[in-house]
């Protein structure tokens, strides 16, 4: 089986994304990619993310044609192959349907600032206009809109987080909508008090040291 861990982890993260709110039922979608072999792996289109084991999973060469699998993948391959031809530092790619994110990119507004962890995704999270789901003009606004960061939202419909690799894209979506759950629990009790640039700079700078490393020696100041 081609792609064999790839296909693996794509059905394992869809069943976490749906264990942890990040989306509902059949919609979002994930990919992985492995840039020495020119391929890439998708989830397939419209089947349950418990259904889905690895076979399942679309295997498709960076042109988009399907090389393995048995479905048609995700409708928002093109978004995915954008991504990863704008973004050759990133591994992975999800697209969620979160809740609270969801409720700023149906603002059509960015998510407000409210809380350090915005520093997981980048300096901000930009909302890209509205295009309708699995177009090339959706593909292209979210890959340009995404810049240098690690996720952006779509207008009227979700959330797009990027990574090395699942695990850092399944970070980013999880940082995101809890900045997001905050901003509107905010809205709800008082006027949100976005950070300034320059905070969200230094957690940034802070973030990069964060980790699992005890022996760093680094307290981050
Ligand atoms: P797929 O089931 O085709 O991946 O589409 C779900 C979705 O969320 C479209 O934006």
């Amino acid at each position: 089986m081609l792609l064999e861990r790839e296909r693996k982890l794509v059905a394992e993260y869809g069943r976490m994304l749906l264990m942890e709110g990040l989306t509902k039922g059949k919609a979002g979608n994930l990919s992985v990619i492995d840039r020495a072999r020119r391929l890439v792996a998708v989830k397939p289109s419209a089947v349950e993310y418990l259904e889905i084991v690895p076979e399942d999973v679309a295997v498709l060469d960076l042109e988009g044609k399907q090389v393995e699998g048995p479905w048609k993948p995700s409708s928002e391959t093109p978004m995915h192959l954008a991504l990863y031809r704008e973004r050759p530092d990133i591994g992975a790619v999800i697209h969620t349907h979160s809740p609270y994110s969801t409720t700023f990119a149906c603002l059509e507004r960015e998510i407000p600032p409210v809380h350090y962890l915005i520093a997981v995704a980048g300096t901000h999270v930009p909302c890209v206009p509205y295009a309708a789901f699995g177009t090339e003009a959706l593909a292209e606004s979210a890959a340009r809109g995404i810049g240098c960061g690690k996720a952006v939202l779509l207008a009227h419909h979700g959330l797009v987080t990027v990574g090395a690799d699942l695990a850092e894209a399944f970070s980013v979506a999880q940082a995101v909508e809890f900045v997001a759950e905050i901003a509107w629990r905010v809205s709800c009790v008082g006027v949100p008090q976005g950070m300034t640039p320059g905070q969200i700079e230094d957690a940034l700078r802070r973030m990069s040291h964060y980790g699992r490393s005890a022996l760093a020696g680094e307290d981050g100041a």
